[in-house]
């Protein structure tokens, strides 16, 4: 980037000196990152720290009294699971590998919950291993057998079990976990679940439940419905096992992906879960994800090929679906913005309809489709919005596309996070391909 310009937003900060709720596309420095592409390439994420400081203490200050656990899977950078247990989160893991992450980015057992959805033998056995150097971490089951695979692995610590409330919410039904089979077990079973569980030596420590991704102001009802079932579950599995420590209502928080689109009312949302919960002696917990590092990140993409096409201009550009997953798997929108067009040295540009896509060989691989945009020319620098969560983590190496690197900026500094895959990196776990010791070299 050139010199010590600063990507990320000053507007960010209102005038108040509360952080701002939304940070949109056009908030970002484009010149800035525009520089960053230049120094490191593209494709790129960008992911700026201190805007998921901001996120992360507009959630405390809305929830003050709850546990905030973030949700790893959103972006699991370990830069960004340092910066979030720096400042006091949680760290919600979904797999034995997002717990290794968790615990070497800082997290103690105590700060490390995991949620076992339909765990393969390795995540038990990983995480059994480090419960012995961990005693404090918490696993979520759910499924009542996951509970006899945890006793026959000798674990008998902290457990919590995850509840189907038979509600769902989302921005996409691929989303909505709340009413769906696999997830968690019956709620009318939970309490039988955990009296059991209780009665063979584990710690029952919490209920959870996550009923979907993306809710926003609208669903408040149904978010109100989901957490006041909780509420009366608690009351009676703390009757049946004695107490509970806490109640985890998931994550889910959406963010405004349209520019058109408020974004979420948090206060709103808090005095609505806690007044859903009703009286619990226990804590509230929720997961967050996608509303701590949504808005901290862009993908940048640079314009390989503009040609009319027979109904609409289209654009090709050198990320694709497996560099950015979301429109092509939930048909999700993500703000786009030419940041070559915005420089003054581009005179004016007229906005016409346009579709870019990636370079992959799927009709799915589309970033938009007829999305009013300044004329694109080949050489342009994009800047697709609202890409810090769900992004990266769900990068594939498909059509042996080595995935994109990606840079962190923390106040005036900015560094190479991970650096860009090659085609070795592709290639590099073929056994035919690695020599070995009994080959001619
Ligand atoms: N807790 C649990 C148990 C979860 O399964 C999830 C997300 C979260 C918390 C965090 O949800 P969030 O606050 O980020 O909405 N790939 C999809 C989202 C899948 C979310 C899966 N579980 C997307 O890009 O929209």
């Amino acid at each position: 980037m050139s010199g010590t310009e600063e990507p990320g937003t000053p507007s960010a900060e209102t005038a108040t000196g509360e952080t701002a709720a939304v940070r949109r596309l056009e908030d970002w420095d484009g010149t800035a990152l525009r520089g960053l592409v230049d120094d490191y390439g593209s494709p790129l994420y960008v992911l700026d720290l201190e805007r998921v400081r901001e996120n992360y203490r507009r959630l405390t200050a809305a929830f003050p009294d709850a546990a905030i656990l973030y949700a790893v899977k959103a972006n699991a950078l370990g830069d960004v699971l340092e910066t979030l247990h720096d400042a006091g989160a949680g760290l919600e893991c979904a797999s034995a590998g997002e717990v290794r992450r968790a615990l070497e980015a800082g997290g103690t057992g105590a700060d490390v919950h995991y949620t076992a959805v339909n765990p393969p033998a390795r995540d038990l056995d990983w995480v059994v291993d480090a419960w012995a150097a961990h005693p404090d971490l918490t696993v979520t089951v759910g499924a009542e057998d996951t509970v006899d695979r945890l006793a026959d692995r000798g674990y008998d610590g902290r457990l919590c079990l995850r509840v189907n409330p038979g509600i769902g919410a989302g921005h996409h039904e691929n989303v909505e976990t709340g009413g769906h089979a696999k997830f968690g077990v019956p709620a009318d079973r939970a309490v039988d679940a955990l009296a059991d569980a209780a009665d063979r030596g584990f710690d029952v420590v919490g209920l959870h439940a996550h009923v979907g991704s993306g809710v926003s102001s609208e669903q408040l009802d149904a978010h109100r419905e989901f957490v006041s079932r909780m509420g009366d579950l608690a009351r009676s599995v703390a009757d049946a096992v004695g107490s509970l420590e806490f109640v985890d209502v998931g994550g889910g928080f959406g963010v405004p992906y349209r520019d058109d689109e408020e974004p979420l009312d948090l206060e709103a949302v808090a005095d609505a879960t806690r007044s859903a919960l009703g009286d619990v002696d226990a804590t509230l917990a929720i997961e967050p994800g996608r509303y701590v590092v949504a808005d901290a990140g862009v993908l940048l993409t640079r314009v390989n090929t503009v040609k009319e096409a027979r109904e609409t201009i289209a654009v090709g550009v050198d990320a694709g679906m497996t560099t950015l997953l979301r429109p092509a798997m939930y048909d999700a929108s993500h703000p786009i913005r030419n940041l070559t067009a915005d420089s003054s040295a581009a005179g004016e540009r007229d906005p016409i309809a346009q579709t870019v896509a990636g370079p992959i060989c799927e009709s799915g691989d589309v970033f938009c489709t007829d999305r009013e945009l300044p004329a694109t020319e080949r050489g342009d620098v994009l800047a697709i919005g609202n890409a810090g969560a769900y992004g990266y983590e769900m990068a594939s190496q498909y059509n042996s596309r080595p995935r994109p690197a990606s840079v962190v900026i923390d106040g005036d500094a900015v560094r190479l996070a991970r650096r860009r895959e090659t085609v070795e990196d592709v290639t590099r776990l073929e056994t035919s391909r690695v020599p070995t010791d009994d080959e001619p070299e």
